[in-house]
């Protein structure tokens, strides 16, 4: 086996496969591409001169640099081309038997010493393996998308993957310029496992209409700082291909939380597979991308003058809300108020409902159940949940109970939004958006430390580089506190009652012994 890759091999140049072609190429190497027809293998130089002409055109690369990284590249639909590579990574479509086919007809062509990785998103490598009379030079070789862009590499070793194979891509992950993170053969290994429980959960909260797929996205971009919401990412990866993954995972875990959202498969359906078919979630036929932040309303809408804060010291809230221009008063229920802010709680609402003037909205604080402050407040129209989400609080999550009047919910919006959050609509449920979303994939990263698949660092790593995320899931609980991410957990569990959604016991341990992942 040769020590250092020189001259690699990708067979399939859909979006994945021509991205890798292009990571090779930039890092120097002799790549050929192959795919099975001359259509495909055009569409597949396509990607090529699109990915590298954007850089082109963003002064990332010169004129020359691309003709000659495009030259590096064979293009060629003879599978017998590959028969010099010290590596041959797959991109085919994500079915085991049309991979299995490939590694068998790439065993009869490559060296006894060529490497075959494949870039499965969630299939067996050891299935795949199988394929070939070497099993012990396969390994997969997991890229994210858009691959010139994300620095990880998920290097995955199956029971037999000889060591020298692992050391010989790692070291070559790392001449990319990427991180490689190694793990074992399981369903989505690191960062698949983990965020697709959370693209299902957005997949299927937009679906029973608990908010708009807008409002959704803004809420993890603007809360979390995420670069993609979760139903814009799902457009990116291809529903087609995250339908397939989810299928995999939960043939895998029988976990009912990796049942693919109905939506996914209708979508599917439809042929509306993402921005590959320009639609899916989004249309894309007239927008370059999509995901940007739709807060429901602009800050000049706001029609409210006076806000009352029923605490002394409200803190940030009230002060953005003062330097919009609205005259806030502390420490009142305020009877002169147009909106009048209190924690929310039946007793509390039960008293200022009385004292507030008859037009005036009230917007109950804290986690709700909202409905139940509104039930007390015996004016429930009036009454809007307005929960401050995020580790900087900077989306305003306005929450409609079944009764809240829509003058009302847009009141509290366009409130919020003039004091510069970005404020999202939506249902009376528990964890409202971004906790419902955030707190469940938390303890998926937990449940999986527990079984010693991956390291808190691996898994943080593996997250932030995979999909470009700000802090990883460990990260973000410590920031977050275990106790309010166990606080939140119980919530959800106790309305839905899902199995997969009970805490992993590492987490409650950590909340009752005041400790932090840090201090594991
Ligand atoms: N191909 C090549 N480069 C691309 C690209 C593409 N399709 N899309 C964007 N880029 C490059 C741009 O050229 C730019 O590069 P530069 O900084 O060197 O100029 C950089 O990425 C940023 O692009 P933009 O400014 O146009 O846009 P954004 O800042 O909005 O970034 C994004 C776009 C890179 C897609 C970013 O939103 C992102 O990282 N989103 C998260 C994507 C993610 O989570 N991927 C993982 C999905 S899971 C997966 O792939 C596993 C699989 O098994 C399913």
């Amino acid at each position: 086996m040769s020590a250092r890759i020189a001259r690699v091999g990708v067979v399939g140049l859909g979006t994945m496969g021509a991205g890798i072609a292009e990571v090779f190429s930039r890092a120097g190497l002799d790549v050929v591409g192959v795919e099975r027809d001359d259509a495909a293998l055009a569409a597949g130089r396509g990607h090529v001169d699109a990915s590298t002409g954007r850089a082109v055109r963003r002064g990332k690369l010169t004129a020359d640099e691309q003709a000659a990284l495009v030259g590096r590249i064979e293009f060629t639909t003879d599978l017998a081309a590959l028969g010099a590579a010290d590596l041959v990574v797959e991109a085919v479509p994500e079915r085991l038997e049309i991979k299995r086919d490939l590694f068998g007809r790439l065993d009869g062509v490559v060296s006894a010493d060529t490497i075959l990785a494949t870039n499965t998103s969630s299939l067996s490598v050891t299935a795949i393996s199988v394929a070939v009379s070497r099993p012990e030079r396969v390994v997969g070789l997991h890229f994210f998308n858009p691959a010139p862009v994300q620095e990880l590499i998920e290097v995955v070793r199956t029971v037999v993957t000889a060591p020298e194979v692992i050391a010989a891509v790692t070291e070559l992950a790392r001449r990319l310029g990427k991180t490689p993170v190694e793990c074992g053969d399981r369903a989505g290994f690191v960062t698949n496992a983990l965020l697709f429980g959370y693209l299902n959960r957005a997949a299927a909260m937009f679906e029973s209409g608990h908010a708009s797929r807008e409002d959704i996205d803004a809420a993890i971009t603007a809360g979390l700082g995420y670069p993609m919401g979760p139903l814009a990412l799902l457009d990116l990866i291809g529903l087609d291909t995250a339908y397939e993954i989810l299928e995999t995972m939960y043939r895998q875990g029988r976990n009912r939380l990796h049942t693919p959202a109905p939506i996914l498969g209708q979508l599917v359906t439809l042929g509306f597979l993402g921005r590959k078919t320009g639609r899916g979630f989004y249309d894309y036929s007239d927008i370059d991308g999509v995901g940007a932040s739709s807060a429901v309303v602009t800050p000049e809408d706001s029609r409210v003058h006076r806000v009352a804060f029923l605490d002394p010291s409200p803190g940030p809230l009230a002060e953005a809300l003062a330097k919009a221009g609205h005259d806030v008063v502390r420490g009142t229920a305020g009877q002169d108020a147009d909106l009048v802010v209190a924690p929310g709680d039946p007793e509390t609402f039960a008293r200022i409902a009385a004292d507030a003037a008859p037009g005036a909205v009230l917007a109950a604080t804290g986690a709700g159940p909202v409905v139940a402050s509104a039930a007390a407040s015996g004016r429930p129209a009036d009454v809007v949940g307005l929960h401050l989400a995020g580790p900087a609080a900077t989306v305003a999550e306005v929450v409609r109970t079944v009764v809240s009047s829509p003058s009302a919910v847009t009141t509290v919006a366009e409130v919020a939004a003039s004091a510069g959050l970005t404020a999202v609509v939506c249902a009376d449920r528990a964890g409202f958006v971004v906790d419902a979303l955030l707190v469940p994939y938390l303890n998926d990263a937990v449940a999986m430390l527990e079984t010693g698949y991956a390291s808190a660092a691996d898994v943080d790593t593996a997250m932030r580089l995979g999909c470009r995320l700000p802090a990883g899931p460990f990260e973000l609980l410590d920031a977050l506190g275990p106790a309010a991410a166990l606080a939140t957990l119980e919530r959800l569990q106790a309305e839905v009652r899902e199995p997969g959604l009970a805490p992993s016991p590492l987490l409650t341990q950590l909340a009752t012994a005041g400790l932090r992942f840090a201090d594991l």
